[in-house]
Order: structure tokens, then C-alpha cells, then sequence
């Protein structure tokens, strides 16, 4: 069986103090252990201290990070390894995700040494995956995801494939409100552990959880949770608030 994860990605929002303020915030009932369902939010670097020392003692909800380099250390300035997050105590690290795929130049291959990496370092990679609106319009979005599928865990062992947390991001319904309908969700996620089991095999395929990401919100994630290939959701605005972030761990709890 696979558990639920709901992961926030904040991107760049929240502070320092407003991270601290989050988890003062937050519902105690989100914070606790739940049978199934895991939590989990990632601020910026920045944030992380304040994330470790905010969250009370014996929450549950696990902290990640949205970035690494895919070395140890060196001179790359401005870059964050995960050896560092790791002395931090990260769980997750986001990696792949559209926006770093389109602003900052990442493509697969980068995406593929920075998943080896955290695992390497024994964070778990949460690789992003999806289409752009014109590649869906063209239909190519299959052939855009197996690509990045393949591409970004391209090497890996059955062990180490069994480790990830694959995101699928259909970009058109990042932050636009715009969400994939539980069908469109369900038909790729469906893709992608085919395609996971054409890498790795099938046991391996069966775990891996998939989570799906764009303008998921408490209003939408009962049926998109009810996918049986959709475990969970990577979350940036509606995970942004204690009370929605603690809604959407409450929709899980019920599945
Ligand atoms: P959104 O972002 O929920 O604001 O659409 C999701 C993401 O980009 O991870």
C-alpha cells in the first residue's frame, strides 16, 4: 500500500518569521501521526532553521528542501548541497520542477545527477515531470513525460528508483487555478507507473508513489486523491496557509 504524501512546495515564499509563524499555526491534528498519510512542506533555504526549530516536538510533518547542486562542495556560489541539507535533517528535496526547468536552465540530465545525489545522500527527490499547454494541444504530452521520466532517473538502481517520489506537473495548472481533472490526472499517472515499470520493474513501479501538482486546493484534492494511481499532491498556494495546508492533510486522513 501506498501512503499519501502531501507536500507543500512554497517556492519563494515565507520567511523566516512567516515560517514560524506556520507551524505555530498549525492545527495540532495535522501535525500528528496518520496511519497512511504522510505531510511535509518545503520553504526556502533560508526558512529551513525556522521550519526545524518552529515545528513542535513530535509533529509529524516533515521538512524538505526545493533545490540542491548535484556536488558536494566547491566553488559554485550560491548553490546549496545536500550534504548540507541533510546536516539540517531535510526528509525531501523538489527536484526538476518546471520553473527550474524554465528559468534556470535545468534540463534531465542535471535533474538525473542531482536525484543521484540526494539519494546518495539519503534525501528523498521529489522529481517533477509535465507538460506545457502547447505539447498537450499537440499531444505530445506523453511522449514530453516519458522523456523527462526516463531522462531524470535514467541510471538509477531498483533500490534507488524505489526511493523517489515522482511529482507529474501538467505546467498549463501550475498557479493558474487551472487544475488537470481527476481523469486527465488519472490517465497520466497511470502512464508514468507504466512507464516506471518498463525501467524498473513492476514491484518497484507499485511503490512509487505519484503525486500530482497544479492548482491542487481542499476544494479539488478529494477527487484527485481518488485516483488509484494519484498518491498525494505537491501543493504550492494552497499550502501556503496553516488552515488549508491542514485541510488538504485532513482530505488525506479520509482516503
Ligand atoms: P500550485 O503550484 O499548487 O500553486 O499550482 C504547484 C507547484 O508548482 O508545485
Amino acid at each position: 500500500m501506498r501512503s499519501i504524501l502531501i507536500a507543500g512546495n512554497w517556492k519563494m515564499n515565507m520567511g523566516p518569521a512567516e515560517t514560524a509563524d506556520f507551524f505555530k499555526q498549525l492545527d495540532d491534528a495535522a501535525q500528528k501521526e496518520i496511519e497512511g498519510v504522510e505531510a511535509a512542506v518545503c520553504p526556502p533555504f533560508v526558512s529551513l532553521p525556522a521550519a526545524f526549530s518552529a515545528r513542535k516536538s513530535g509533529s509529524a510533518v516533515k521538512i524538505g528542501a526545493q533545490n540542491i547542486h548535484f556536488e558536494d562542495n566547491g566553488a559554485f556560489t550560491g548553490e546549496i548541497s545536500s550534504t548540507m541539507l541533510n546536516e539540517l535533517g531535510c526528509d525531501f528535496v523538489i527536484l526538476g520542477h518546471s520553473e527550474r526547468r524554465e528559468y534556470f536552465g535545468e534540463n534531465d540530465e542535471i535533474i538525473n545527477k542531482k536525484v543521484k545525489k540526494a539519494l546518495a545522500d539519503g534525501i528523498t527527490p521529489i522529481v517533477c515531470v509535465g507538460e506545457v499547454l502547447d505539447e498537450r494541444k499537440q499531444d505530445r504530452h506523453f511522449d514530453v513525460v516519458k522523456t523527462q521520466t526516463a531522462g531524470s532517473l535514467a541510471g538509477l538502481s531498483a533500490t534507488d528508483a524505489s526511493k523517489i517520489v515522482i511529482a507529474y506537473e501538467p505546467v498549463w495548472a501550475i498557479g493558474t487555478g487551472e487544475t488537470a481533472s481527476p481523469e486527465q490526472a488519472q490517465e497520466m499517472h497511470a502512464f508514468i507507473r507504466k512507464e516506471v515499470a518498463g525501467l524498473f520493474g513492476q514491484d518497484i513501479a507499485d511503490g512509487v508513489r505519484i503525486l500530482y501538482g497544479g492548482s491542487m486546493k481542499p476544494a479539488n484534492a478529494d477527487e484527485l486523491l481518488k485516483q488509484p494511481d494519484v498518491d498525494g499532491g505537491l501543493i504550492g498556494g494552497a499550502s501556503l496557509k496553516p488552515d488549508s495546508f491542514a485541510e488538504l492533510v485532513a482530505i488525506s486522513a479520509k482516503q
